[in-house]
């Protein structure tokens, strides 16, 4: 005969047992005898079904599940997995006695005497409804979440709204915290001195939200463009300009500018703050170019616009070019006529042969982790928004030289 798990009538140890499953409350424990009759009931069963034990023992354990898996033998055919695999375990609806279904984990084990002989089952039951809803609220919202994202992605293209635009607006979105962080850094580095141990992480996180900036920047800057603000410019005092905007780039990598500007050169009609940003990208890649120092010299020269050029990206010696005179290649409008040369040269590292045709190239970098690869392409589409071109040589090790045709209006 069954008895519940209150009565202590047991040997020692045991009772103690007993009443460590009995005062267990987030485990429903029952102990059904071979036919399903629950014989023993603990509190965490009272508790998660609603029967308190006077109520319940002595019942089929068939009460527990709904009519619809009543119906459908459900109970009986756990009981039979049990015996036959010695446990079963299973997830689906219970009723509590006040009606209200809830999610249950219960795990049926087969209880047999020393013969082998089936002496009834032990029943565990855990409430899982909460985790039941949490799980399928993260999968509805997910699924909201991938149906929202589909019906912006569609918004967007009904709305015809461009790359370009959509980059815009989230460099705005995104440069907005970023001065926020880049304030508050500044705010705080100027408070304490170097020796303050946060000096270091503070001055890194000013680095590197510059670098965000300059990567938004950049990324703006290529899917959308400006539009040339031209008026007549002096191309001297832009080169002078440019160049003290990298002043402290230069001194910290030890770097020499010269500039060896024709006097008297006449203003051309161009864009100032664009020939700016394209003279700073390329000084910022010849003072990469020159980790241990060296020079960098721009040279600004009225040119006859009918002589010959070198092709984008071409290596060309200097012999060669006076010697086999090539017609002037025609890129982005330009025309015969007066034009100004402007060479960047620098003493550095050099561009291999075979990246000479690649560097123009949108996200063509060797400096991986730590650049986009998007400064030349930026110089070459400012250079033909004002029906110029650039070209390149190099000699690896020796250094190299970007030059800029600027037609004069
Ligand atoms: N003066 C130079 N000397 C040597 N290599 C150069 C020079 N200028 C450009 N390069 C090479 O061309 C690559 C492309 O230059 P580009 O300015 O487009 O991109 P980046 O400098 O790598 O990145 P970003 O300008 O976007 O910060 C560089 O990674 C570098 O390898
Ligand atoms: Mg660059």
């Amino acid at each position: 005969m069954n008895e519940p798990l209150k009565q202590k009538s047991l040997p020692p140890g045991e009772n103690e047992f007993r009443l460590l499953v009995d005062s267990l409350q987030d485990y429903a424990v029952a102990v059904l005898d071979p036919e399903g009759r629950i014989t023993a009931w603990n509190t965490g069963a009272a508790m998660i079904h609603g029967f308190q034990e006077e109520e319940i023992v002595g019942s089929y354990f068939q009460r527990l599940y709904t009519s619809e898996d009543q119906a459908k033998s459900l109970p009986q055919h756990a009981l039979r997995q049990a015996a036959a695999d010695g446990r079963y375990e299973e997830e689906g609806w219970r009723v509590r006695k006040d009606g209200v279904l809830f999610w249950a984990n219960a795990l049926i084990t087969a209880l047999r005497d020393r013969q082998g002989r089936l002496t009834g089952f032990g029943m565990v039951t855990r409430d899982l409804t909460l985790q039941k809803r949490e799980k399928e609220a993260s999968r509805r919202s997910e699924h909201e979440l991938r149906h929202q994202a589909r019906h912006f992605e569609e918004q967007l293209i009904a709305s015809g709204e461009s790359l370009a635009g959509i980059i815009a607006s989230m460099a705005h979105e995104f440069n907005n915290p970023l001065g926020i962080v880049r304030g508050f850094t500044q705010d705080i580095l100027s408070e304490i001195g170097p020796s303050d141990p946060r000096y270091r992480a503070l001055q890194i996180i000013d680095e590197e939200t510059r670098r965000c900036e300059k990567i938004i920047r950049d990324v703006s800057d290529y899917a959308s463009p400006k539009g040339a603000a031209v008026c007549s410019v002096s191309v001297a005092h832009v080169i002078e300009k440019s160049l003290e905007r990298v002043e402290s780039h230069l001194e910290k990598q030890r770097v020499t500018a010269v500039m060896d500007l024709q006097p008297d050169l006449p203003e051309i009609y161009a864009d100032p703050q664009q020939l700016e940003k394209m003279f700073v990208n390329l000084y910022l890649n010849a003072i990469d170019a020159m980790p241990e120092g060296g020079t960098l010299t721009v040279k600004a020269a009225l040119e006859s616009r009918d002589a010959p050029g070198l092709h984008r990206g071409q290596k060309q010696e200097p012999e060669e070019k006076s010697s086999s005179p090539a017609p002037l290649p025609l890129r982005g409008g330009e025309e015969k006529g007066e034009g100004v040369l402007i060479t960047v040269t620098d003493t550095g590292a050099g561009i291999e042969p075979e990246n000479l045709q690649k560097i123009f190239r949108p996200f063509f970098t060797l400096k991986k982790g730590k650049s986009l690869g998007l400064g030349l392409s930026i110089c070459e589409r400012i250079v033909k928004s004002h029906g110029g071109w650039i070209e390149v040589e190099s000699r690896p090790g020796h250094g190299a030289s970007f030059r800029i045709h600027l037609p004069l209006d």
